[in-house]
């Protein structure tokens, strides 16, 4: 039997599951050899929230939301590791960040569907924006595509 999944929120993390999240972020191409793990646990402490998905204890996938904590919140970091995809974590992620925004009275819950990940984000109820493209201020680090 394969061992269940569990999800949790954090505000701070153990040096292991800090490690198991970088693995994440940089398996993604999202942390690069510039960025000091020094600066996880801020990140993770100034996001309004932060979901690890464990299987056995390890982290196998992460997601987050940023916002005021009243009006707005984009969900942002939605990751799997590649040997885990498939089973349902992506989904159950982005299904507690939305249930906690809700419950926290966040109304409008945006995101980017990078790498052609809309299909999987339309699937859990999330429309595209008519009228709207997201952007990236000039030298922010990131594709750009003009
Ligand atoms: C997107 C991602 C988080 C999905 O995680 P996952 O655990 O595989 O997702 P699930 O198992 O819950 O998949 C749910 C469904 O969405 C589909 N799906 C998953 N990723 C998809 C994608 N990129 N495009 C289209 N459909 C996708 C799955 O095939 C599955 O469909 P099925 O039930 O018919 O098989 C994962 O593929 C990933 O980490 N990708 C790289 C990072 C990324 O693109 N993040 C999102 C953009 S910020």
């Amino acid at each position: 039997m394969i061992p269940p999944l569990t999800f949790r929120f954090i505000k701070k993390a153990s040096a292991v599951t800090l490690r198991e999240i970088i693995t994440l972020y940089r398996a993604q191409g999202w942390w690069g050899r510039r960025d000091k793990p020094g600066l996880l646990p801020r990140l993770i402490k100034g996001s309004h929230c932060f979901v690890v998905a464990e299987r056995e204890g390890r982290v196998i996938g992460i997601g987050r939301a940023i916002s005021d904590g009243v009006g707005d919140a984009y969900i942002q970091d939605v990751t799997v590791l590649k040997s885990e995809r498939g089973t349902g974590a992506g989904s159950e992620i982005v299904k507690a960040i939305a249930r906690r925004l809700k419950t926290d009275g966040i109304k409008w819950i945006g995101l980017i569907a990078q790498d052609n990940s809309s299909p999987f984000y339309a699937r859990l109820g999330f429309k595209l924006m008519k009228r709207a493209r997201p952007m990236l201020s000039k030298g922010s680090i990131g594709l750009v595509t003009e």
